[in-house]
């Protein structure tokens, strides 16, 4: 048997895909009957995390949800089926990219209705990141989003920074407690 604490330099990106589907019920809709964004949010955030999972096998944490487009309304009892695979890893944290689809449960009818990219980070015991496996792209498909992947990661570090001096400059601008009465 493998010895679980000798840990592989490299996996591939099928090795982390995963995929979950859920059933709209009545407590995870608005009054319209539609299924509520944070909700859709927490399956996002799960499923970004089974794939983070099987790549590091360790603890993961989620460390940024990039923007989500909620291109149209998910229904009462749609069947919702969320796909995740790590896009590409870098020293101890992952991009992984979850694609959403809901089924008419009626008509069987099958639309996209959310994408998003998430970055994932490898954790000790005690929080502190760690090293994970190298990531092998095998297809044309894998290559590309391992590319874009890059592009991301360094416009996420941009941004980083630039809310960072803004905080700085300004860090009554991110009290909760004023300008909202
Ligand atoms: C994510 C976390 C472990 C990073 O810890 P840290 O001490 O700031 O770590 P570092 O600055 O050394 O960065 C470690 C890695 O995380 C990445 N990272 C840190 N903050 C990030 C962010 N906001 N977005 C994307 N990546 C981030 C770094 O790029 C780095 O990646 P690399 O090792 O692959 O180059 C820490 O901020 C944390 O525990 N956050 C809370 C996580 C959590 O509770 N999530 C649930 C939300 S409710």
């Amino acid at each position: 048997m493998a010895d679980p604490k000798i840990k592989p330099a490299e996996r591939t990106v099928a090795s982390t895909q995963s995929e979950m589907t859920e059933i709209i019920l009545p407590n995870d809709t608005n009054t319209l009957g539609n299924l509520l964004g944070g909700r859709l949010m927490h399956f996002i955030d799960l499923t970004g995390a089974m794939a983070a999972y099987r790549h590091a096998r360790t603890n993961v944490v989620t460390a940024s949800m990039d923007h989500i487009d909620f291109i149209q309304p998910v229904r009462l009892g749609n069947l919702v089926t969320l796909k995740s695979s790590v896009n590409r890893a870098f020293t101890s944290s992952m991009e992984v990219g979850v694609k959403v689809w809901a089924e008419n449960s009626r008509t069987g009818d099958v639309a996209h209705v959310a994408s998003a990219y998430l970055v994932f980070v490898a954790v000790d015991e005690e929080g502190k990141p760690q090293a994970i496996p190298r990531l092998i792209v095998e297809t044309p498909n894998e290559q590309r989003r391992f590319g874009d992947a890059l592009l991301r990661r360094r416009y996420r570090e941009k941004e980083h920074a630039r809310r960072k001096e803004a905080r700085k400059a300004t860090p009554e601008r991110d009290d909760p407690t004023t300008n909202r009465e």
